[in-house]
């Protein structure tokens, strides 16, 4: 048994990260056989590639995958605390699942993620949902097969979460969602402690990938025909700083550029660490799409200094022009509303913002206090109602602009990596450099190749079209 502690998830030390290799013991490569699980993800795009491992993992121990959660021998919640309703999202499930497991006593239930790093939820687990057999975090995903094996021998609850900055596990098992993106992890965790996150908390110290193991994945990836990857981490663009002295993401960036893969994208970007270097770098390659997710989160330098962003909102215009000037390029943002304190005129500045951007989309979120983070300890007088309110109309102004985004687009040519059939028959999908979904008819033999395409109708969310010959 090893519970979640938060004093330990928030040391940040000097100390060497240790980078070890995944490892299964031989007896439990057929634990599945005849045994199927069911996979519930919430949360980012770091939780889904965590999934695609859980996948990888459970796929070698010979166990085949149900959709149908009531046909499952492993129940796996992989969850996400990034705001209240995920949270919510989470239990309700387990609520279903009680009820499921009451009518068939030997499903094996287990939660992992980053709920599983929260004290609060490991304690109510251990209180209300006790017949849920393990809880694992994100520090010890490679330890699934062996609390796996553990839980078809005993029902007693197991709670094994690490709390520490983390260390790195190469060659964890995986099986893709798609056959032409792939998630690349490029660095793990966070040190930016915005004061309203709960991320650094769950996911440790940023800790960047060798650059050797970076490439060779992707390399790989050319191999397989992929055509497109998307680096990941919470804030790449602090990538190398913790491993080398002149290696940052702009040379990550060109050094994958060679691999030739057709598209390279990269999330999430945090402003302050971007460099004028790493402009350069997307401007001057074709496969590095141009595509930049740039969280604001508030136009207000009062609401931005409270929250632990370490911009101002001159700084952060100052950056959003250098990369408008890239030709082409699509520059979208997260913003939370609502935030302690936010006042009717600070809210204010960040419609100034948005009417200053035009940004491309945008996710758009009422603030939500998370356990343990020194926001959640801010006085905070503003209504739910008057927050909904503010979200609304924040999110008319940002769909007025995705429209005329999506406008701009009418009569010119881009082009679309083809990802299938869309529910219109004899219609395909996919998408543009710049994220944007394309509808459009054509022959599946062009499933998964990249083709151009000519914008003929534009929606708030999506794009029709025709393949130019
Ligand atoms: N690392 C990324 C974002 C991670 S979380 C970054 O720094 O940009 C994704 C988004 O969730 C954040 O950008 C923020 O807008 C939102 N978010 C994070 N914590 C939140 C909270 N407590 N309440 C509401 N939204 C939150
Ligand atoms: Fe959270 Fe801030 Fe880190 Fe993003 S940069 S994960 S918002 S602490
Ligand atoms: Fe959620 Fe954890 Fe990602 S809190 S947003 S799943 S890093």
């Amino acid at each position: 048994m090893e519970m979640p502690d938060y004093k330990l998830a928030r040391k940040r030390s000097k100390d060497k990260v240790e980078i070890r290799d995944f490892k299964i013991d031989k007896d439990l490569l057929e634990l599945g056989l005849n045994k199927k699980f069911f996979l519930k993800t919430y949360g980012c795009q770091m939780n889904e590639h965590d999934s695609e491992n859980l996948r990888g993992m459970l796929h070698l121990m010979n166990f085949s995958e149900t959709l149908d959660m009531e046909d499952a021998d492993f129940i796996l919640l992989n969850t996400c605390s990034i705001r209240e309703n995920a949270h919510n999202k989470a239990f309700g499930l387990l609520g279903r699942i009680k009820h499921l497991k009451e009518s068939k006593k030997d499903i094996v239930v287990a939660l992992c993620g980053c709920m599983a790093q929260e004290e609060g939820v490991v304690e109510e687990i251990k209180k209300k949902y006790k017949f849920v057999n393990f809880v694992f975090g994100t520090h010890n995903i490679d330890k699934l097969p062996k609390l796996l094996a553990n839980s078809f021998k005993t029902s007693k609850l197991d709670i094994e979460v690490k709390s520490c900055e983390g260390d790195i596990v190469e060659n964890i098992p995986v099986t893709r969602e798609n056959k032409f993106k792939a998630y690349v992890n490029i660095i793990y965790g966070c040190d930016k402690f915005c004061t309203y996150c709960i991320v650094p908390y769950t996911r440790g110290k940023q800790r960047s990938r060798k650059r050797e193991d970076i490439i060779h994945e992707v390399e790989e990836l050319v191999k397989d025909g992929y055509q497109e990857v998307t680096l990941l981490g919470q804030n790449v663009n602090a990538y190398g700083k913790d491993l080398y002295d002149d290696y940052d993401l702009s040379n990550l960036l060109v050094d994958v550029a060679k691999t030739n893969i057709p598209r390279i994208r990269f999330i999430t970007s945090h402003p302050w660490d971007f460099t004028d270097n790493l402009v350069e770098v997307i401007k001057h390659h074709d496969n590095i799409v141009n595509f930049v997710h740039l969280p604001v989160q508030s136009g207000s330098t009062r609401i931005l200094k409270l929250m632990g962003r370490r911009y101002t909102k001159e700084s952060y215009l100052e950056l959003f022009k250098k990369l408008r000037s890239i030709p082409g390029i699509s520059i979208t943002t997260d913003i939370i509303v609502g935030f302690p304190g936010e006042t009717v005129e600070d809210f204010k500045e960040t419609l100034d913002l948005v009417n200053e951007c035009k940004f491309d989309s945008a996710f758009t979120f009422i603030y939500s206090p998370r356990e343990n983070t020194p926001a959640a300890k801010l006085v905070d007088n503003t209504t739910l109602e008057e927050k909904e309110e503010r979200l609304y109309k924040l999110n008319e102004l940002i769909n007025k602009y995705s429209k005329e985004s999506n406008d701009k687009m009418l009569d010119n040519v881009y082009t679309v990596l083809v990802e299938g059939t869309s529910t219109k028959e004899g219609n395909l999908f996919g998408y543009t450099e710049t994220n944007k979904l394309v509808n459009f008819p054509g022959k599946i033999d062009l499933i998964g190749k990249i083709v151009p395409v000519k914008i003929t109708s534009a929606k708030s969310f999506s794009l029709d079209g025709e393949i130019v010959e």
